[in-house]
């Protein structure tokens, strides 16, 4: 089905008013999300860390700290980010893979918890800031995510401490008495088996017991949302039942209650959003037909990256019937976003809706072909509000020195 209005509002008069391409996001989605999985989890303790490198617009950051949401970062922009939009400092978690011991400064001079990944981070850590707090990532050995690219809990991934470490952890941990007030697991992105979370409260509860101190355990983001109709996707409901019970058995393990945190990203944002174009050319090339947009991958990578499913709607002919289409990019490389797809017959100068654009789409943008970035609207009780503008040349000159001759 055609989704044509969000909140009362038509969107394809937002993309006459706003112009294509546009990023478009309904509020009331990512509240009633939020809402939902605050619900799903109210049997125990916990709090929800907002995985802002999904979505990091500053008024989308600012409404999920007014309603005391925690944020996840992985740089210091983004914590930067999360404080001018409110968050306090205590809400915030740090979690780095490969940085600079300077960035560990600087968000430990900032009072954010920071998530460490490393033996050798932590001996710098602990040198630095004896008796200092922070919390572990490990990487569990588990497998699981929509693809390899976004599958990081495996034991040939990067990130986390491999658990045969954890000595060496215990022992740096001791020598500077640090207080390791959690610990942390995030294996991947997509994942839509509730049990792979039972798996990962499983390792925290057999790790838990080397850290007396510890007053949370993180299961890190990964909810799998559905991109297609049908598609397997995770429902909090089934998640809760099988992570309440799961967390209880590992505070009684643990013997005190422990706050349980997670963080998502896509579960919060990627719905919401949508990415509005416009069909510049419909072409012929033996078989196929094409038809192209004024978008690229220069806005929305996930097809090209992950060959990752976005549905495609055509907002200009709803009713129409549907034809067979490969709808590419104005990129000069084989930017695709769908291939062999069937969309309402499509005419040059229609406006077509790429859902499911909330997650990784503005925010793993870029300039590439001198290509501006589109602007951002959000729909919030009731009306359109432009939250970035569109780019222009002035944007892609900013920096560029013109004092050399
Ligand atoms: N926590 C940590 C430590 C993470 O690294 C991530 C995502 C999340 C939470 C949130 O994961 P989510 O709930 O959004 O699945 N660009 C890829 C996804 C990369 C995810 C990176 N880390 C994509 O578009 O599929």
């Amino acid at each position: 089905m055609v989704h044509k209005e969000i909140q009362g509002i038509s969107l394809l008069e937002l993309a006459d008013k706003y112009d294509t391409p546009l990023y478009i996001y309904d509020t009331q989605v990512i509240k009633q999300r939020y809402f939902a999985l605050h619900e799903a989890l109210s049997p125990i303790p916990h709090k929800i860390k907002y995985a802002c490198k999904a979505l990091s617009n500053i008024h989308i950051l600012r409404l999920l700290s007014d309603w005391k949401c925690g944020l996840d970062c992985v740089s210091p922009n983004e914590i930067s980010l999360g404080i001018m939009a409110n968050f306090s400092q205590e809400e915030i978690i740090f979690t780095p893979n490969s940085v600079a011991f300077n960035e560990i400064e600087e968000a430990y001079k900032q009072n954010v918890l920071i998530n460490i990944d490393s033996t050798t981070t932590l001996e710098k850590f602990g040198k630095n800031y004896p008796k200092g707090k922070c919390s572990l990532r490990f990487n569990p050995d588990i497998t699981a995510g929509a693809n390899s690219s976004i599958q990081t809990g495996h034991r040939f991934s990067k990130f986390g401490i491999a658990k045969d470490q954890l000595d060496d952890v215990v022992k740096i941990v001791r020598k500077y008495s640090l207080e390791i007030t959690g610990i942390h697991i995030h294996t991947g992105s997509g994942i839509s088996q509730p049990h792979i979370f039972v798996q990962i409260l499983n390792t925290l509860s057999a790790l838990s017991t080397k850290f007396p101190h510890l007053q949370f355990v993180d299961i890190g983001g990964g909810f799998k949302v559905a991109y297609r109709e049908g598609d397997a996707f995770i429902s909090i409901e089934a998640l809760a039942q099988q992570i309440v019970p799961a967390m209880q058995n590992l505070n009684s393990n643990y013997g005190k209650t422990l706050e349980l945190w997670c963080e998502p990203g896509k579960y919060l944002v990627s719905d919401c959003g949508y990415l509005l174009v416009t069909v510049n050319q419909i072409k012929q090339n033996g078989e196929r037909i094409f038809a192209g947009v004024n978008s690229g991958q220069n806005h929305l990578i996930r097809p090209m990256l992950y060959d990752a499913y976005h549905k495609i709607t055509n907002l200009s002919n709803p009713h129409g019937d549907k034809r067979v289409y490969d709808i590419v990019g104005y990129i000069c490389e084989e930017d695709t976003f769908a291939r062999q797809r069937q969309v309402e017959e499509i005419h040059e100068g229609d406006v077509l809706c790429i859902h499911n654009a909330g997650a990784y789409g503005y925010s793993m943008s870029s300039n590439y072909n001198s290509r501006c970035r589109p602007a951002e609207v959000m729909i919030h009780e009731g009306k359109d509000i432009l939250i970035r503008k569109r780019e222009t040349l002035q944007d892609l000159l900013r920096g560029q020195n013109f004092t050399i001759q």
